[in-house]
C-alpha cells in the first residue's frame, strides 16, 4: 500500500527539522528520515501533536510512508553523503519519484547525480536553499534546478513554504540541470563579497572615525533604514550591540578575527575563473579569509613594519562616505555576480532569467537587500542586460556614490587601513568602464617573447612583429 505523506525529508539536523516544520505549518504533511533516533524523536516530540509530521530511523517505512510521486528532500552534509543517502533509498522508489538536495553541493557532482537518476527514471533536482536555520522555519529563498515538468509536483509547497516579498514567493523553477546549485554557489560568492565590505567598513569607521561601538551599531541600524536596507547590515547592526556574557565590553570585541569556510564562495571564484568572467569584489572575499587564517604569521609580520599613524576623519563626514562607498561597492558586487550567472547560462544550458533569480532573493536568503528590487526591474526591463552597470537605471545610482568609494580607498591607502573589497570593487568599475586600457601592451609584450600575435585597432586580421631586428 501506497503512503499518503504529501513530503519527505532526510537529514532531520536543525536545518531539516526547521524546515519539515515549516512544510508541515503550510497544510502539508511530511515524513522525516534520520539515523540517528535522538534527531527523529525530537521532531516527533515537536511537530508530533499537528499529526502532519512523523518521523523513522527506518528508511523503508519512511519510502513507504509518502505519496506518489514521492518528494524527498535530502538536507545533508554535502559530498559523499548525498550519494550515500542515494544509494540507499533508490531500490525502494518508483519510476517518475523526485529526489531535491537542499545542499550546497558542488555543481557537477548534481549534473553526474542528474543523469545517473534520469537513467533510473528518477527526477533529481538541487535546490540552493538560503536562510540559515531561522529561514528554514519561517520561509527560505529556494533555487530549485531540475526537470521542469517534475517541478510541477514540487511548486505547491516549495512556494508556501518560501519566504515571501510582497505576497510573492522567493522561489522559481531556474533551469535544468544543476541550474539551482550553481545558482546558490553564486548567491554565496556574493554573501562572501557583501560580508566583506560591511566588515571593511565597520573597521573603516572604527580607525578613522573612532566610532564606539554603541556608535557603530547606530550606524548601521539607520543604515538599514535606507537604501542600504538589507539582512547583512541588519544583522551587523545587532551584533554590534551585543554584549559579551563572559566578560566586560562587547562580544564583537573578543572574536577571534579568523574567518573560516565551506566553500561556496571559492568555488564561485574558481568557476568564474573558468569561465573567464571577472568577479574580484568575491575573489578577494576569499583571498581575506585565507589572510585571516594566518593569524600568527601576521602577528609576527605586524611587528616587523611601521604603519603610519592614523590621521582620524571627521565622524559626520565619515559617515556619509562610507554609507555611500558601501552603497557603491554593494552593487557593483551583485553586478559582478550577476554577470557570472548570466554567462554560466550560456555556457551549461541553464536558460536563467536574472530578473527572475533577482527577483526571489528579495527575502529570505542572506543577501537579501534593498536594492533587488532595483536590480530586478533593471533586468525585468533589459532581459540581456549582460552586466547591472549597463543599465541605464542604475547609472545615476553608481555615479553619484564612487566618487566616496575613491576618497576612502585613497583615505584608507594613506592611513594602512586595508580596504581591498572596497579597492577590487572600484577597480573592477574603473576597469569596465574604460574604453581603452593599457593591455595592448600585454599583447606587445606576448608578440615579443612568444610570437604570441595581436590584432589592431585600424584593420583586421593577425599579426606578429619582429620585434628585435
Ligand atoms: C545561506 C548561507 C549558507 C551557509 C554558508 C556559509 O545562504 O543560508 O549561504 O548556505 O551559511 O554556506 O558559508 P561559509 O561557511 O563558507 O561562510
Amino acid at each position: 500500500m501506497k503512503g499518503t505523506y504529501d513530503f519527505g525529508l532526510v537529514g532531520l539536523g536543525v536545518m531539516g527539522r526547521n524546515f519539515i516544520l515549516n512544510v508541515a505549518d503550510n497544510g502539508f504533511s511530511a515524513f522525516g528520515n534520520d539515523l540517528d533516533p535522538e534527531k527523529v524523536n525530537a521532531l516527533i516530540e515537536e511537530g508530533g501533536d499537528t499529526k502532519k509530521v512523523d518521523a523513522t530511523t527506518d528508511a523503508k517505512t519512511f519510502i513507504e510512508a509518502l505519496s506518489l510521486p514521492r518528494k524527498i528532500m535530502l538536507l545533508v552534509p554535502a559530498g559523499k553523503v548525498v550519494d550515500i543517502v542515494i544509494e540507499n533509498i533508490l531500490p525502494l522508489l518508483d519510476k517518475d519519484d523526485i529526489i531535491i538536495d537542499g545542499g550546497n553541493s558542488f555543481f557537477t557532482d548534481t549534473d553526474r547525480r542528474e543523469a545517473y537518476l534520469a537513467a533510473k527514471g528518477i527526477h533529481f533536482f538541487g535546490a540552493g536553499v538560503s536562510g540559515g536555520a531561522k529561514g528554514a522555519r519561517l520561509g527560505p529563498s529556494i533555487m530549485p534546478g531540475g526537470n521542469r515538468e517534475a517541478y510541477q509536483h514540487v511548486k505547491p509547497i516549495f512556494e508556501a513554504v518560501s519566504a515571501k516579498y510582497k505576497g510573492e514567493p522567493c522561489v522559481a523553477y531556474l533551469g535544468p540541470k544543476s541550474a539551482g546549485n550553481y545558482v546558490k554557489m553564486v548567491h554565496n560568492g556574493i554573501e562572501y563579497g557583501l560580508m566583506q565590505l560591511t566588515s571593511e567598513i565597520y573597521d573603516l569607521l572604527k580607525k578613522g572615525g573612532d566610532f564606539s561601538n554603541e556608535e557603530l551599531h547606530q550606524t548601521y541600524a539607520k543604515w538599514n533604514t535606507g537604501r542600504l536596507q538589507s539582512f547583512l547590515v541588519q544583522i551587523t547592526s545587532e551584533i554590534l550591540a551585543q554584549k559579551d556574557a563572559l566578560g566586560d565590553g562587547h562580544l564583537v570585541d573578543q572574536i577571534l578575527d579568523k574567518a573560516k569556510q565551506k566553500g561556496t564562495g571559492k568555488w564561485t571564484s574558481q568557476n568564474a575563473m573558468d569561465l573567464g568572467i571577472p568577479v574580484p569584489s568575491i575573489d578577494i572575499a576569499v583571498s581575506m579569509r585565507e589572510i585571516s587564517a594566518l593569524k600568527e604569521e601576521r602577528i609576527k609580520a605586524d611587528k616587523l613594519y611601521v604603519r603610519p599613524k592614523i590621521e582620524l576623519m571627521d565622524k559626520a563626514q565619515l559617515e556619509k562616505l562610507t554609507e555611500e562607498a558601501l552603497y557603491f561597492s554593494f552593487i557593483v558586487t551583485y553586478a559582478q555576480g550577476l554577470h557570472q550567472l548570466a554567462y554560466a547560462s550560456n555556457e551549461y544550458g541553464y536558460e536563467l532569467e536574472i530578473a527572475e533569480i533577482a527577483k526571489i532573493w528579495r527575502a529570505g536568503c542572506i543577501i537579501r537587500a534593498g536594492i533587488l528590487a532595483d536590480i530586478t526591474e533593471a533586468f525585468h526591463t533589459d532581459k540581456a542586460l549582460p552586466n547591472l552597470l549597463l543599465s541605464p537605471s542604475f547609472i545615476e545610482k553608481v555615479q553619484s556614490t564612487v566618487g566616496a568609494a575613491r576618497e576612502l580607498v585613497a583615505y584608507a591607502s594613506k592611513n594602512g587601513i586595508p580596504v581591498p573589497g572596497l579597492s577590487n570593487s572600484l577597480t573592477y568599475f574603473d576597469a569596465y568602464t574604460s574604453s581603452r586600457l593599457p593591455l595592448n601592451l600585454i599583447q606587445a609584450q606576448r608578440d615579443y617573447f612568444g610570437s604570441h600575435t595581436y590584432e589592431r585597432l585600424d584593420r583586421d586580421g593577425v599579426f606578429h612583429t619582429e620585434w628585435e631586428a
